[in-house]
């Protein structure tokens, strides 16, 4: 099965609501979103953002240039249903981060628990050229991943697991580090993963 296959298969197989990864509430996502002072109408994209509740939230708390990238289209069509007709406000995008070729830059650039999917180096490097056109001098990128105590795996596939310095050397000198905090995520089984989520501005 590739990846996309397995994506939609995910998405169309298991509830929004029963994936390890759901939170009802994306709060330290928001936080840091509003820690990064963008203005409400700056282009936000959240890379991989599935079926999340971020751009509920997002709409909600008044930003309104929005884009939700995801590999799985079932993904994005179960936000599009539960939006209903504030869905038309947010540019959908069905994509695999790895090969796509943004046409503008986002002043806020968001990953949850997408980046430490990419093991190889060749898909780490594909995602920072999305990274590079995808944002500019004075982006700020926040990326959320499995902690150096987080799983082994996610979705039955492996990851890579990150602090912030790591993630750091792995973006480069062209970003840096604002901030970073831990999150003990509790799944909707009840198991505790451990996430760090990390903010940077770009140069
Ligand atoms: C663990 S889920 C996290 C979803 C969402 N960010 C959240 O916090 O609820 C990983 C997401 O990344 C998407 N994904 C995985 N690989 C991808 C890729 N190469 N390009 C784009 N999206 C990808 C999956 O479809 C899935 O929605």
């Amino acid at each position: 099965m590739d990846r996309k296959q397995h994506w939609d298969s995910v998405y169309t197989t298991r509830a929004e609501t029963e994936v390890s990864w759901f939170q009802d509430n994306p709060a330290l996502s928001l936080a840091l979103i509003q820690n990064s002072g963008i203005a409400h109408d700056a282009a936000l994209i959240d890379i991989g953002g599935g079926a999340s509740r971020l751009a509920d939230a997002l709409l909600a708390e008044g930003y309104g240039n929005l884009a939700v990238l995801d590999i799985a289209a079932a993904a994005l069509e179960k936000s599009r249903t539960r939006l209903g007709e504030a869905a038309s406000r947010i540019d959908w995008i069905v994509a695999d981060i790895t090969q796509w070729q943004p046409t503008r830059a986002y002043r806020l650039w968001h990953d949850r628990a997408v980046f430490h999917f990419l093991t190889e180096p060749s898909d780490r490097a594909a995602y920072k050229r999305a990274l590079l056109a995808g944002t500019g001098a004075g982006s700020q990128i926040i990326i959320a991943s499995f902690a150096p105590d987080g799983p082994e795996r996610c979705s039955g596939l492996p990851v890579t697991r990150y602090s912030p310095q790591s993630l750091q050397t792995e973006l480069g000198a062209d970003f840096v580090l604002q901030e970073s905090r831990h999150e003990e995520h509790r799944t909707p089984g009840g198991n505790l993963q451990h996430f760090q989520f990390s903010r940077f501005a770009r140069l």
